[in-house]
């Protein structure tokens, strides 16, 4: 009988254990650094950037539990910190789709109000938070960015003066999600105008650390063009193999489990370059495996499973996404030359349609994220799961 034991991958949640961190030794580099000049009155925001599930909470966790001084993940990756280790005082706000400014402003305060109320018990700081009650209340579209920043730096400063008497290293307000907040609210406008005010009255070494999307960071210096000058950006690249690796093989060690020598290079090949699928993978091959031992076929076990059950729903999504008529007819082309990447020429002899005749459709196949351009005349699937989901599936066919 197959032991039983905890399951060493988590693809539904952000990493908590620094030690099942893998990979973003630039990005942690970065990020030290705007600690430690932070921690020496040089506040350096930063927003973490990257698609969705690619691992912009994690890292910002992991930010979170370094600058309140667990060492492990600078310990790992052998990075100096300049200091033992840091001791700020942070607050963690999650932002909801669609909120607004006001409200947002409001949330982070009394985020951090209750933080500092569950760290200093004999604090009990009390905020009034009449001032935003009355901002929110006003509907007649006349909400004054600078009113909402007056409101949020004269709140700030009451929990500051509170926290600097506990000799902290500073304040960091992490944010997670923060492109849920429409531009036309004046987000940027927003935090440029705290940090600056926040700068005037001599306060630096409070910053704002938040996660956005791609282009997030570039939709809101649209509306204030100085917005990168605010938060630096640090974008988060795609996985490398030898990354990749790292994750799979932390799991299937952690329960003493031995691998192919495949199974790595396998699972780097489905899961193009984001950690979920490689956590997905590697906790469907632990399940499907009737011995301690990862093989192929329980590589295509976990695959089969994946494409027909867990991930079905998501690939048919992205499937009627990519529009009807020609665009199915060339995503199923695509799906059937044995390669990764696929010629135009074999599309266009599949589909019967000289290449001029559908250039048009590849764009927006491209534009829509579904496939992507790899070299002149040739293309893949971004994601690579799509491509088994249509050969088990097939296409989406209409009748006209
Ligand atoms: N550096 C990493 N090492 C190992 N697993 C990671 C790493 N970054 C993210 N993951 C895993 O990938 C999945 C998606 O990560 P998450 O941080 O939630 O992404 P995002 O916030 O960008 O959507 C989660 O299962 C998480 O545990
Ligand atoms: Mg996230």
């Amino acid at each position: 009988m197959k032991k039983r034991f905890i399951d060493p991958f988590f693809p539904n949640r952000p990493v908590i254990d620094p030690n099942l961190f893998e990979g973003r030794n630039e990005q942690i580099d970065e990020i030290v650094d705007a600690l430690f000049q932070t921690k020496n009155n040089n506040a350096k925001h930063f927003i973490i950037t990257g698609d969705r599930g690619i691992g912009k909470s994690s890292l910002l966790l992991q930010t979170k539990i370094l600058s309140e001084g667990e060492n492990s993940l600078a310990k790992k990756y052998g990075v100096d910190l300049g200091v033992e280790k840091y001791d700020f005082l942070s607050s963690w706000t999650d932002v909801t789709e669609g909120q607004t400014l006001e409200n947002l402003a409001k949330s982070l305060i009394a985020d951090l109000q209750s933080t500092v109320n569950k760290i200093f018990s004999s604090l009990k700081i009390s905020i009034d938070f009449g001032g935003f009650v009355q901002i929110e209340k006003n509907t007649n579209d006349e909400k004054s960015i600078t009113d909402i920043v007056y409101e949020f730096v004269k709140s700030l400063k009451i929990i500051y003066e509170n926290v600097n008497k506990q000799s902290k290293d500073g304040i960091i307000i992490f944010i997670d999600e923060l492109d849920r907040v429409s531009v036309s609210t004046g987000v940027s406008s927003f935090f440029k105008l705290v940090s600056e005010k926040l700068n005037r009255e001599k306060i630096h070494n409070i910053i704002f650390v938040a996660s956005g999307i791609t282009g997030a960071i570039q939709k809101l210096g649209f509306e204030h063009a100085s917005i990168d000058r605010t938060f630096r950006d640090i974008p988060l690249p795609l996985f490398t193999e030898q990354e990749t690796k790292e994750i799979l093989v932390t799991g299937f060690e952690k329960i003493g489990f031995t691998y192919d020598e495949s199974i790595p290079f396998l699972t780097y090949s489905f899961s193009s370059g984001f950690p979920e699928p490689i956590h997905i993978f590697g906790s469907e091959m632990l399940s499907v495996s009737t011995d301690n031992h990862i093989c192929e076929e329980d590589f295509n076990k976990a695959k089969f499973k994946i494409v027909t059950d867990l991930r079905k729903n998501k690939l048919q999504d992205i499937l009627t996404k990519a529009g009807y008529g020609k665009y199915q007819s060339i995503l199923e082309a695509m799906a059937k030359y044995s390669d990764v990447n696929v010629p135009l020429e074999f599309i266009s002899k599949e589909i019967k349609f000289k290449q001029n005749e559908f250039s048009a459709n590849i764009g927006t196949l491209i534009d829509k994220n579904i496939i992507r351009r790899v070299d002149r005349s040739v293309y893949a699937f971004i994601d690579p799961l799509l491509k088994e989901y249509i050969k088990h599936f097939g296409t989406i066919k209409i009748d006209k």
